[in-house]
């Protein structure tokens, strides 16, 4: 849940960090900090605010020299935001300097050993602790840099991903992971440290990627050694080619990087089935897939887990196994999954969804599900992230980078992917007519061109969100395969507007939600041609009758609803099973035009963080 950046090589390296964390600030952003080697000492400076707020007070208090630096991006876990708590964060003696992504759970116990031992702290972070540990080790045992970082980090639990110097020793940086991602970026006799490839792009495409429980000594003008952690085994790096440039990091003339996601769908859904969609052929070919189609036609049932947005695109894509290949399928929050003792057998399938791919829940929910003998399988955005590494096979939902941290791309496509799934194992079992397939296929192509043309009544859907921005509470009501998206139309608009909102299935509101209506409620009701149609046209009579204001998502052309309600945002036509895919456009768009009304952080909103590596 932090960011972290380090460079050792021939430029400035001040310039580089401070660009790379402002590409990681999506990783959280309570608090930054920097610290250099200008050639005789360690040039620190840190703050809690954001990276710009850094480099108000990097100009003031150091000079910004030296070719070897760390920087660090803070979503606080142990220790309020302050400047003190921020990283980097010394040793005692000054000579280490060290950044974490991450938690040190027994750091209470290390610590009270410490000051047993004489040190002292400034901090109330557990980082400052593993600094310290390193430094004691290395006095002790009289061992190099990296020897005491892989004997320290043999002492602790928990997760890292580490990067570390010593200012007696300026040409090297000490890196480790176990749990957090970590990437090492290798250009021309300079390397780059990064929790992902963002912050390099420009310099390098060559990128290696640790394992958990990897370790590697970054060499100033030499090499790059990685070693296992547990033990003295030297691996051999793999450096992989990065298909990622820097247009699709950068904002491209939209104000915030969540517009640019939402108007990024129509292109990112095509590739995500480019290749993979031949609906002319009646094709659906999913690489990771084919190979283990047997496991899913013959698994006792299909469960999901997933966080957030994630999780309801799950929800979505339980409506679209049952209805069209007949599997059983549960959708669990990946947080209370794993803590329930579940039954998991080996003739389970686990579908794990994860948009960053680094989901601390998630990632443990995996973890367990392969304990109990379960096939799990991956649909991540993000390529070689933990979770694309940790399942069984999986498909890339190929949406590109997706920086604001209110996810909206990232569902479209996961949605895209899963329902070539499920269209896929359909057509294997038999469950789906020749002609019902052909359909969908045909249908899901068109989907881009639909959400386009949802995408043209932006300026209608801004205009409602200047009548609806002072409200205080928001009810969204779906049914069916759009209950889901009601849910996530409330998530997105609490995340990033603060605005309190509830998602419920229509038919629920009559159970206890219809107490909160009268005139101050606005509810946004997904009520698009589908078999419930009628069904929602009657709960929003019931809420008219109660005079909450009723914003609508309509199929275009419909008549009915335009009559009830006070304002409509219309949808193109599709099957009731691809609605979600075009529903949710207008939602996320309502929600990005309050926030924006409401002068909140769009792409970095309070609290929260993009990928959540903690528990
Ligand atoms: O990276 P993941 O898809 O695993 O993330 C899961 C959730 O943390 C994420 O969807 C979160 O709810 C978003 N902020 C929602 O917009």
């Amino acid at each position: 849940m932090c960011g972290i950046v380090g460079y050792i090589g021939h430029r400035d390296a001040y310039p580089v960090i401070i660009n790379g964390l402002k590409r990681l600030e999506y990783r959280g952003y309570d608090s930054a900090g920097i610290a250099l080697y200008d050639g005789t000492q360690i040039q620190l400076a840190k703050t809690k605010g954001k990276v710009v707020d850094l480099q108000e007070r990097a100009s003031k208090e150091i000079t910004k020299k030296g070719t070897l630096g760390i920087g660090h991006t803070r979503w606080a876990t142990h220790g309020v935001p302050n400047d003190v708590n921020s990283h980097p964060h010394y040793s005692n003696s000054g000579d280490l300097v060290i950044i974490h992504n991450g938690i040190i759970e027994n750091y209470a116990s290390v610590k009270k050993e410490l000051i047993n031992r004489g040190y002292t702290f400034k901090s109330d972070t557990d980082t400052e602790v593993l600094v310290n540990l390193i430094e004691e080790i290395k006095k002790e045992e009289g061992v190099k840099l990296g020897k005491a970082v892989q004997l320290a980090l043999n002492e602790v639990v928990g997760a890292y991903a580490i990067a570390v110097f010593d200012k007696n020793k300026p040409d090297e940086i000490v890196v480790a992971k176990l749990g957090s991602p970590l990437a090492i970026g290798v250009g021309d006799n300079e390397f780059f440290v990064a929790s992902d490839a963002s912050p390099f792009i420009e310099f390098t495409n060559n990128a290696i990627y640790l394992e958990d429980e990897e370790m590697a000594i970054i060499r100033r003008g030499r090499d790059v050694k990685v070693r296992k952690i547990g033990n003295d085994k030297e691996v051999k790096p793999f450096i992989q080619e990065l298909q990622l440039n820097i247009e699709q990091i950068e904002k491209g003339g939209y104000d915030h990087f969540m517009l640019k996601e939402i108007y990024e769908q129509p292109s990112v859904i095509k590739d995500t089935y480019r290749g993979r969609l031949l609906a002319d052929k009646g094709i659906i070919k999913l690489g990771g897939l084919e190979e283990y189609i047997p496991k899913f036609v013959n698994a006792d049932r299909i469960i999901i887990v997933a966080c957030g947005t994630s999780w309801h695109a799950g929800l979505v894509a339980e409506y679209i196994f049952e209805d069209l290949a007949r599997i059983p399928v549960e959708v669990e929050y990946a947080s209370e999954f794993r803590y329930r003792n579940p039954i998991i057998t080996e003739k389970d399938v686990v579908i794990a969804i994860s948009q960053s791919g680094e989901t601390a829940d998630t990632l443990a929910a995996i973890k367990l599900a392969k304990q109990k003998g379960a096939f799990v399988y991956g649909i991540c955005n993000v390529v070689g992230s933990t979770i694309s590494r940790e399942t069984h096979s999986g498909t890339y939902t190929h949406a590109g980078p997706e920086i604001g941290v209110a996810s909206t791309k990232a569902f479209t496509t996961q949605i895209t992917v899963l329902t070539m799934i499920a269209l896929k194992l359909a057509k294997v079992k038999g469950t789906i007519s020749k002609t019902d397939y052909m359909m969908y296929l045909r249908e899901l192509e068109m989907i881009p061109a639909h959400v386009e043309a949802a995408l043209k009544s932006n300026d209608d859907i801004e205009e409602i969100a200047k009548v609806f921005k002072d409200a205080t509470n928001f009810l969204y009501l779906g049914r069916g395969y759009n209950f889901p998206v009601a849910l996530e139309g409330a998530l997105k608009l609490k995340e990033i507007s603060y605005i309190h909102a509830e998602g419920y299935p229509a038919a629920e509101m009559k159970h206890g939600p219809i107490a909160l209506i009268d005139e101050h409620m606005p509810v946004v009701v997904i009520a698009i041609n589908s078999d419930h149609y009628g069904k929602v046209v009657s709960n929003i009579e019931e809420i008219k009758a109660r005079k909450g204001k009723i914003i609508a998502v309509v199929t275009e052309g419909d008549t009915a609803v335009k009559e009830l309600a006070d304002y409509c945002m219309e949808v193109p036509k599709t099957p009731e099973t691809l609605t979600p895919l075009v529903t949710t456009i207008p939602l996320q768009l309502l929600s990005y035009h309050i926030a924006v009304m409401l002068n909140k952080n769009v792409d970095q909103p309070r609290n929260l963080a993009k990928s959540v590596t903690v528990e």
